[in-house]
């Protein structure tokens, strides 16, 4: 049985899908256990930032995937606690920026413990598998999605940054992968997309795959911290987040290291192909009435 963490999210939903579809015995933890998954899961009640929950959810498994945003400060406490369940692998979701200075890791002012996962990952005396993924492409729609279902220009900070982000889908077949096969027991795994994009090209593949000439606007941090934080974005995460891009201005932060390629014996997700999977999410403009 193989326990997921963060089984309604991002990651842990599809990750949960993939299993279950692989007739895998899954267990999906979760706050909110009417959440609807696929027949033959095992939806289990639990807050794993909160241990004392999670005996039911740990009884029989023999794996548990921890996702830092669901475990919290607990990700010690829990591993331990599944050692104590002889549970044999811990897979921890992590990042590729774990070992930055945590002042430019936005993540953390948003309670991600993704070092402090990783940690008690290697620390199980259990197998272990750390996964260190780059920045998700989804985070594209969340940054710049209502100024391009608003019109055709993106206002945002430093154009020239660099990433190769991954397609979640990528991350989420070589999660299933770590949590099923022996090759990466004690890795700690950078996970990335295929190709370093600036910022402006991104855009510029947004453009290409709508079919729309979107332009990019640079405007100063301060501009920006003040628009995010008016959408609610807490300031210190966007404080990080444009510390972020400024620290790595000189050349790509996390360039390419082909590993979903060499895990999953094929290449990664290009970001056209993620933006074409997601277009209809882009292009939801507001009905002028009448
Ligand atoms: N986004 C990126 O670019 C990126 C890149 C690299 C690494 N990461 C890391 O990936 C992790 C996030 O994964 P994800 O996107 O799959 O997460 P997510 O979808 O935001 O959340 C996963 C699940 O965790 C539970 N959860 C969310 N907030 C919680 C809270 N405050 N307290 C307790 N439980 C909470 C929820 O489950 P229930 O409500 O069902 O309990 C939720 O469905 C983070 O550690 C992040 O730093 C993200």
């Amino acid at each position: 049985m193989i326990v997921i963490t963060g089984a309604t999210g991002v990651v842990g939903r599809p990750l949960v899908d993939l299993l279950a579809a692989q007739g895998i015995p899954v267990r999906a933890v979760t706050r909110t256990p009417t959440a609807e998954f696929p027949a033959g899961v095992d939806v289990v009640e639990g807050t794993p930032s909160e241990p004392e929950t999670m005996a039911s959810a740990l009884r029989g498994a023999t794996a548990l995937f921890l996702n830092p945003r669901a475990v919290g400060d607990a990700a010690h406490e829990l591993v331990a606690l599944a050692a104590r369940h002889d549970v044999r692998r811990v897979v921890a979701l992590a990042a590729a920026n774990v070992d930055d200075d945590p002042a430019d890791q936005p993540s953390r002012f948003r309670g991600d413990r993704n070092a402090e996962a990783e940690d008690a990952a290697v620390a199980s005396g259990l197998e272990w598998v750390s996964l260190r993924p780059t920045s998700f492409a989804g985070n594209t729609l969340s940054a710049w999605g209502e100024q391009i279902r608003a019109g055709d220009v993106v206002r945002f900070v430093y154009p020239a940054f660099e990433e190769s982000l991954i397609d979640e889908r990528d991350l989420v077949e070589v999660a299933a992968y770590a949590l099923l096969k022996e090759d990466l027991l004690g890795r700690r795994v950078v996970l990335t997309g295929p190709q370093s994009l600036s910022h402006a090209e991104m855009v510029a593949v947004i453009g290409d795959v709508l079919g729309r000439s979107l332009r990019y606007q640079e405007i100063r941090p301060e501009a920006a911290t003040q628009g995010m934080v008016a959408r609610g974005i807490p300031e210190p995460f966007v404080t990080a987040l444009m510390r972020r891009y400024a620290t790595h201005l000189d050349q790509p932060q996390h360039p390419p290291t082909h590993e979903v390629e060499k895990i999953l014996g094929r290449p990664a997700r290009s970001f056209a192909v993620w933006v074409d999977d997601h277009a209809a999410a882009f292009e939801q403009r507001a009905r002028v009435p009448g």
